[in-house]
């Protein structure tokens, strides 16, 4: 395929973890600016199948699905052919499925350490590795979802903390390596969505009065920021945008 090639029709986009939650967002928010979507996901087989639909309904053949778990890394080239093959060309890869729960220390198993940093850290390098030819053809992007925690602990969290600062580290480093063809940045949210397995409510206010915005943020949030580096930032590489209504100024 030529370059030029690689650059007709719709820029076409993997989101990991996109069926739901924060990941939906960005697909939904991306969607809409014109992009293909590939919706990643591990269990969330029917909610990934209704965002699919819905996509669809709006733009037919524009979105698709992809299962598969990320800490299986011998098949993540795979999963990147895959995308690819589906839309014939990959502009964005968007690092966001995630796993998070506390670890707290002298209870810390070395299982919980493999899938904290096997999801944070080592599947966004890898798939990157693996996307990196593909979105060298149409200067693409990478985007990895951090967090405020990679910079400031959270209590209990050592192992997800870890696992996020050395994602923050691998937006950094691989922005050098895959420049000038490749840009690679960050959003770092804030308080935006409650843990699917809940959270305490006095710890969910003491964020909140911790926050400068003095209120918790929304997917949409996020995927507005995701919008912006997709589209709107071609000379930013390298950065990590923190999406935390002021949290990580308040602490
Ligand atoms: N929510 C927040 O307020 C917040 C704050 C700071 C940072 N972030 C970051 O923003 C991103 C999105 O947040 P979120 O709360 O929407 O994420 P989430 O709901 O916790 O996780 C997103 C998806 O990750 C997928 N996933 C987990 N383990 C996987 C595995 N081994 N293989 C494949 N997929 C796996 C799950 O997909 P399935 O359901 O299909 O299994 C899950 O739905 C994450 O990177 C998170 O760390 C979020």
């Amino acid at each position: 395929m030529t370059s030029t090639d690689a650059n007709a029709g719709h820029p076409a986009v993997l989101i990991t973890g996109a069926a739901k939650r924060v990941g939906a967002a960005i697909a939904h928010q991306l969607h809409a600016a014109g992009a293909d979507i590939l919706i990643h996901y591990r269990q969330s087989a029917a909610e990934a199948d209704r965002l699919a639909a819905s996509l669809n309904a709006l733009r037919p053949g524009s979105a698709a699905t992809l299962a598969s778990d990320l800490l299986a890394t011998a098949t993540l080239p795979d999963l990147v052919q895959r995308a690819v093959s589906t839309f014939g060309r990959l502009d964005a890869l968007i690092n966001n499925a995630s796993s998070f729960y506390p670890t707290p220390f002298g209870r810390i198993t070395e299982a919980q350490w493999d899938d904290l940093f096997g999801t944070n850290l080592k599947a966004p390098l890898f798939l990157a590795q693996a996307a990196a030819p593909h979105l060298k053809a149409t200067r693409g992007l990478i985007l990895n979802l951090v967090d405020i925690h990679s910079q400031r602990p959270l209590p209990d969290h050592a192992v997800y903390c870890a696992a996020k600062a050395g994602l923050s580290m691998l937006t950094r480093a691989l922005a050098r390596e895959l420049g000038p063809d490749i840009r690679v940045n960050g959003i770092a949210p804030g308080p935006v969505l409650w843990p699917e397995g809940g959270m305490d409510q006095s710890l969910q206010d003491k964020i909140i009065s911790r926050t400068a915005l003095r209120r918790a943020g929304s997917p949409e949030d996020i995927a507005k920021a995701a919008l912006f580096f997709f589209k709107d930032a071609p000379y930013v590489t390298g950065q990590i945008l923190a999406v935390d209504g002021g949290r990580s100024i308040g602490w």
